[in-house]
């Protein structure tokens, strides 16, 4: 499973990075709004600044704004320019459908968000998204199971041999992480916060203690 951060804010893309175990980035206008960034010529050098933080050959999903199709392809193409690294990322309405399969075309690869039901992962699948997001967080919110949906989303994409790649979005938690690998995404999602969540465990922090007592004892009995 692909490791992906979810965020715009440079430090923590550097931090995930840092630690060896980074696949790609995925953004959306309002983590970018986080970071201060607006206007075309500030959001287009920022994608750019992450895709080289990262490095070749990881993917940064990069979001159209405009729900119209002539509107999604100009914005889409554009983003495209920016660097190899970047994916498309589309939402899953009619527009963007056509949209996903105009992409799909001409070589550009997408990301279909804004996704929350079987259904509508069959309809990206169709239509040759490269990756597709379920939002398992904000499915949870409304007290639904968005793990269950990874795991349906998985089931029909093996049946029908479809090739989206399924990347578990609106992670919450570390154990969002463990669920959606075991549910079978292909690629999670996350904030900083839960990657680093990941490591967390007391008997590591008493095994760490114990190691260290262990040396202090060693030395005094050198000493004697
Ligand atoms: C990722 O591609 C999505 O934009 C993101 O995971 C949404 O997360 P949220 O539900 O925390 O806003």
């Amino acid at each position: 499973m692909l490791f992906f951060i979810d965020t715009a804010n440079l430090d923590h893309i550097r931090e995930a990075a840092e630690l060896g175990i980074l696949d790609g980035v995925t953004t959306n206008p309002s983590l970018m709004a986080k970071e201060g960034i607006s206007g075309e010529k500030n959001i287009l050098k920022h994608y750019r600044t992450i895709c080289e933080i990262v490095g070749d050959g990881r993917d940064v999903s990069a979001e159209v704004i405009s729900t119209d199709f002539k509107g999604m392809v100009a914005e889409g193409k554009k983003l495209a320019e920016i660097h190899p690294n970047i994916v498309v990322k589309v939402p899953m309405i009619k527009d963007g459908v056509k949209a996903l399969a105009h992409f799909s075309e001409i070589g550009i690869k997408t990301n279909c968000t804004l996704v929350f039901s079987a259904g509508q992962a069959i309809l990206a699948a169709k239509a040759g998204a490269t990756y597709l997001s379920p939002f398992i967080g904000r499915v949870d919110d409304i007290n639904w199971d968005g793990i269950a949906l990874i795991r349906e989303i998985n089931r029909i994409y093996e049946i029908q041999g479809y090739e989206t790649a399924i990347l578990a979005a609106s992670i919450r938690t570390p154990l969002h992480i463990v669920q959606s690998a075991k549910a079978g995404a292909d690629v999670v999602t996350c904030p900083l916060s839960a990657i680093m969540g990941l490591f967390n465990h007391p008997l590591t922090d008493i095994g760490l203690e114990k190691r260290s007592e262990e040396r202090r004892v060693g030395k005094e009995c050198l000493r004697l």
